[in-house]
């Protein structure tokens, strides 16, 4: 997966549940195809096996645990097996302890899993570098779901991206929460980011492919 890249985050809104989430599939390989840019999207666990043979495709989450009982989990093993090109780890709205992002990041490495560990701001973005995931997502809790963007605080990207390098230089720095237009993908891309994560600028505007092309198009 090259970077800059855009990841949608399907969460579980209503407009992604079940076959609604092969639109976005869809919508996301026609951006990729066209633009020739990364464009993955994370849907809903149940869609995962059904989105990955259409576009490249991350697990929301995962849990620390290799195959074993372990009733109602997710694992890396298995969604690698479903097709998953990576995972988020540690979403805001998922947030798990410091010692299990650790684990998650190392069964990303063993089942060749890109990792995508989110932080809420640059002290912990420099804090979970340490365990070297391919790339940390620094999203302002208080700005998911918004209108104000992410670039409205551009020393969270700017210092974010200083934490990391310093501590994981090959690891990349992405950013999301509030990013609704091309100039906001514009802003971050300039500011060091490698790539955004979006949500609800996509998945609930009216026209999806308008939406995310107009993303796409902050990224060329
Ligand atoms: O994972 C991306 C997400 O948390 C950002 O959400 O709705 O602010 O784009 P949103």
């Amino acid at each position: 997966m090259k970077t800059p890249v855009l990841i949608v985050n399907l969460k579980q809104y209503d407009q992604s549940l079940g076959r609604n989430s092969i639109k976005f599939a869809e919508i996301a390989k026609k951006m990729s195809d066209k633009h020739n840019v990364s464009v993955v999207i994370a849907p809903p666990a149940p869609m995962i096996d059904d989105t990955s043979s259409i576009c490249l495709t991350m697990s929301q989450h995962i849990d620390p645990y290799e195959p074993g009982a372990h009733t109602g989990s997710l694992l890396a093993k298995h969604v690698k097996e479903l097709g998953c090109i990576g995972t988020i780890i540690n979403h805001s709205e998922k947030r798990i302890s410091y010692e299990n992002i650790e684990k998650c990041v190392e069964l990303c490495k063993k089942h060749r899993l890109i990792s995508v560990v989110c932080a809420k701001d640059n002290k912990e973005a420099g804090e979970l570098a340490a365990l070297k995931p391919d790339f940390i997502a620094v999203e302002p809790p208080e700005l998911i779901g918004g209108d104000i963007c992410v670039t409205t605080k551009p020393e969270v990207i700017v210092e974010s991206v200083k934490a990391v390098s310093d501590v994981s230089p090959q690891t990349k720095v992405l950013c999301g929460a509030g990013v609704k237009h091309r100039d906001d993908v514009e802003k971050a891309i300039e500011l060091g980011s490698q790539g955004i994560l979006v949500a609800s600028g996509v998945v609930k505007a009216d026209d999806i492919e308008n939406a995310m092309e107009d993303l796409v198009m902050g990224m060329l």
